[in-house]
């Protein structure tokens, strides 16, 4: 139980004191004190049982307890004092503070938008790169296979096609058509002959079209260090890679196939028509 401090205990006495109840004189105090309401019942105890003392029992009996129903206010527990004497949160602070669940919503929402990938070639690039990086590495350093960084894949391939259709095709698909270089052929130092190296798989079959065009920009462009604002990037960037790039989309609504050795030209966001060169139905030599 909690004890009553005994400041309390004595601001109740004092109180007590000042309303004119003794610490022991409680009762007939109130009486007096009360005066009008507490002289009637009063009256009543003294009168009630000389009036009718057989039937009136139980009257005489609340008419006698009566005067003593006066109480003085109790003083308040000391949990009630301390929650009076709190420090309050004040009104103005209770508008902000009735924001913080739609803070917390938007700062959850704002962590899973910064985790979820982009939208696009790139975004999903980024997620089929697990393909990949066991033997390109992570962020691209190289490892069994190439590195891609630091502009060396594009270095292998000026050309986006040349890169798509080497990953189609894999080292075996280009040693089975006795096809030696699949990107440059004026690359510096050289250019890479299949099979030089390892055995890169080919990904046609396994990926879908549009997951291998995703992959070869996130290489391009994520890892590789192309620059999409660049002269030399930029068409490419907006008609390959870029979220609005018309033949992502006609990959992954099924308008062609990447193994398709004639295609249409597309149409790109300022209505101006371009050309591509098919990947094709098998490899061919890469092109400066
Ligand atoms: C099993 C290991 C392995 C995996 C997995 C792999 N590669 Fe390769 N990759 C290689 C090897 C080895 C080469 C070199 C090929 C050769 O010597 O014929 C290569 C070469 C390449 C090249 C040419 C680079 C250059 O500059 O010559 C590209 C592009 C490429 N890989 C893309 C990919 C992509 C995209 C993926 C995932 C979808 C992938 N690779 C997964 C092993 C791998």
């Amino acid at each position: 139980m909690t004890e009553i401090p005994e400041h309390l205990l004595k601001r109740s006495r004092e109180r007590r004191a000042a309303i004119g109840q003794g610490g022991d004189g409680g009762a007939d105090a109130a009486a007096s004190s009360d005066g009008a309401s507490s002289s009637a019942p009063a009256k009543a105890a003294s009168t009630a049982p000389a009036a009718a003392p057989a039937s009136t029992g139980p009257a005489a009996r609340t008419a006698a307890a009566a005067p003593e129903a006066p109480k003085p206010p109790k003083p308040d527990p000391a949990y009630v004092v301390a929650a009076k004497q709190r420090r309050k949160v004040p009104w103005w602070a209770m508008a902000t503070l009735s924001l913080m669940p739609v803070w917390g919503f938007m700062y959850v929402r704002a962590l899973t938008e910064s985790t979820a990938v982009e939208e696009g070639p790139i975004g999903i690039g980024a997620e089929m790169y697990g393909n990949c990086s066991s033997c390109h590495g992570g962020a691209g350093g190289g490892g069994l296979g190439y590195a891609f960084t630091g502009g060396e894949v594009l270095e292998t391939f000026p050309n986006i096609e040349d890169q798509i259709r080497y990953v189609y095709y894999g080292t075996e698909g280009y040693n089975l058509e006795g096809i030696e270089i699949y990107g440059n052929p004026d690359r510096e130092g050289g250019p890479h002959i299949t099979g030089a190296r390892n055995v890169m798989p080919a990904f046609g079959g396994q990926l879908t079209g549009y997951e291998i065009l995703g992959v070869v920009c996130h290489e391009r462009y994520t890892l590789g260090g192309a620059d999409a604002d660049s002269d030399e990037y930029a068409a490419e960037f907006a008609e390959w890679c870029s979220a609005e790039s018309p033949v992502f989309h006609a990959l992954e609504d099924g308008e062609f196939d990447l193994t398709d050795d004639e295609v249409e030209p597309f149409v790109n966001a300022e209505g101006e028509t371009f050309e591509i060169t098919p990947i094709g139905s098998a490899p061919v030599p890469g092109t400066p």
